[in-house]
């Protein structure tokens, strides 16, 4: 898509398309005001006899409105301009692109930049007007026959400034969300993929191939028998029931100088999760195929890094395994020993994210990084606690999750920090291992930020828990490549720093 900011006035521009809001209860917007003068009131009059009435979300698509040049108007609802919240603006623009969608409209200028959102420059309405658009014209349709059907011909949107702010400015905003897009997309992709093809060696050819794209990226792959040799005895325990082999994938990302210290993104790649041995009930299980999202959303960063050539070194790390039953699976109560040396009784295989991720973690230490964010669709707990507006920021260090909670609210992509007092600790406390891997049924989402804590150490880390927020259920299933604007953001500001 080709996105570009004007500052044309509504009747003056070539596009087949003039995207403009109607607020309700109150005068027409200024470009709604300045067409309709353009129209000789024609266009006021359209409005009332068609009933529109600028409700939140409502959009009508008008056609050779008499005496303007534009082919075509179309009315966006954006509700009591009083009440007009970051939300609400976010769910007028998916309305607004997919009115375009459907209409098959190949072009079109968006004056949705003029209302007024809590104080959002506009530079932050295109951002998120872009965001809107590619999830609205996004299709995972390679393992359908028809592919492509019902694809829109929209290839071009530009965005009104008024000039508050310069154009430059804005262009600058439009490269940023375009390579957020495309991170995004990469994670949709991965996550939507299923998992008979989605496996830990996919990801690793994968990883291969984003390499080959990105001379800036290296990556390195651990087989298992490397992995063995680490002592990366947690890792290994959730792959042993599967006949598909564990992989350790790192890709480094270099876009500063060689001394400098890279931030370290760890993920969960459990391509599929049914719960192994401690088997997971039947409904739903497809959705485990998503369990491979923090891995997905470390593909998405680092590819969103890289097109924006960002000034930073970035590690990803990622443990990618399978989660199954099998005659060599880890039985409930076997003990493991980790990389990091500490033991573990697997108390229940299906908490197999924090093993995979206590080596993965304790592996990235080796890349000396400043600090360690571990992403990861780790606990349904974290569902039932922030469902699926925000994820859950657990941290040993207070201003990582400040920035990361500020890098969320900017991208609109939230995070909300959650607690991890001394007091639960103990809960991991077992009578045969250092620890047990659960931490019994309250606070799930916080016995388990407590148990990797206890592989990061000394080091600033903060732990991600996805789970409510990477994909969709019902109806509208699929990826949504969150946390991929937060995190990108997160690291935008980190170049700043
Ligand atoms: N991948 C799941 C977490 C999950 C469950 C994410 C449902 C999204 C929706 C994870 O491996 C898991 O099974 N966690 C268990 C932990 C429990 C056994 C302590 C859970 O949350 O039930
Ligand atoms: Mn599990
Ligand atoms: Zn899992």
């Amino acid at each position: 898509m080709n996105y570009s900011v004007k500052n044309d006035q509504p009747n003056s521009h070539p596009f087949t398309c003039t995207i403009i809001a109607i607020l309700t209860g109150s005068k027409l917007s200024p470009s709604a005001q300045a067409l309709n003068k353009a129209s000789h009131q024609q266009l006021q009059k359209l409005i009332k006899t068609s009933g529109f009435r600028g409700e939140l979300g409502q959009t009508l698509m008008l056609y050779h409105v008499p005496n303007l040049k534009t082919e075509r108007i179309l009315l966006v609802g954006c509700g009591d301009p009083k009440k007009l919240t970051e939300s609400k603006f976010r769910a007028m623009n998916l309305k607004m692109a997919c009115a375009l969608r459907d209409s098959n409209t190949k072009d079109a200028l968006s004056y949705l930049t003029e209302v007024d959102v809590n104080k959002r420059d506009t530079t932050w309405k295109v951002q998120q007007s872009i965001e809107c658009i590619e999830e609205c014209l996004y299709r995972f349709d390679e393992l359908k026959s028809e592919k492509n059907s019902k694809k829109s011909p929209l290839t071009k949107i530009a965005f009104y400034n008024d000039e508050n702010i310069s154009n430059a400015k804005i262009n600058k905003a439009i490269s940023q969300t375009k390579a957020i897009c495309s991170g995004m997309q990469l994670t949709k992709d991965l996550g939507n993929l299923p998992g008979n093809i989605c496996t830990p060696t996919y990801l690793a050819k994968q990883a291969k191939n984003i390499a080959k794209h990105y001379p800036a990226i290296k990556t390195t792959i651990l087989e298992e028998a490397q992995m063995k040799k680490l002592g990366m005895g947690a890792l290994l325990s959730v792959a042993q029931g599967s006949d598909q082999p564990a992989k350790l994938i790192c890709m480094q990302y270099h876009g500063a100088k060689a001394t400098q210290k890279p931030v370290a993104l760890v993920g969960k790649g459990v391509t599929f999760d049914s719960g192994g041995i401690s088997l997971k009930p039947g409904e739903a299980m497809d959705e485990m195929k998503y369990d491979m999202c923090g891995a997905g959303t470390v593909f998405g960063t680092m590819k969103a890094i890289a097109e924006l050539k960002l000034p930073i070194n970035v590690v990803g790390v990622i443990a990618a395994s399978e989660n199954l039953p099998g005659g060599s699976a880890t039985k409930p109560g076997d003990i493991v020993k980790t990389m990091s040396g500490q033991t573990i009784e697997i108390l229940n295989t299906d908490a197999e994210g924090r093993l995979v991720l206590s080596d993965a973690i304790t592996y990235s230490k080796k890349f000396k990084p400043t600090m360690i964010i571990d992403i990861a669709t780790l606990t349904g707990a974290m569902v039932i606690a922030l469902g699926h507006e925000a994820c859950g920021v657990f941290t040993n260090h207070d201003p990582l999750a400040k920035n990361l909670v500020n890098a969320g609210q900017q991208s609109w992509d939230r995070s909300w920090q959650m607690p991890m007092w001394e007091d639960y600790q103990p809960l991991l406390d077992s009578n045969f291992a250092d620890m047990a891997n659960i931490g019994g049924r309250w606070g799930g989402s916080i016995t388990a930020a407590c148990f990797l804590s206890r592989f990061a150490g000394e080091i600033p880390w903060a732990h991600l828990d996805i789970a409510g927020v990477a994909w969709k259920s019902g109806k509208e299933k699929g990826a949504t490549g969150r946390p991929v604007p937060l995190l990108t953001q997160f690291l935008i500001d980190q170049c700043k720093k």
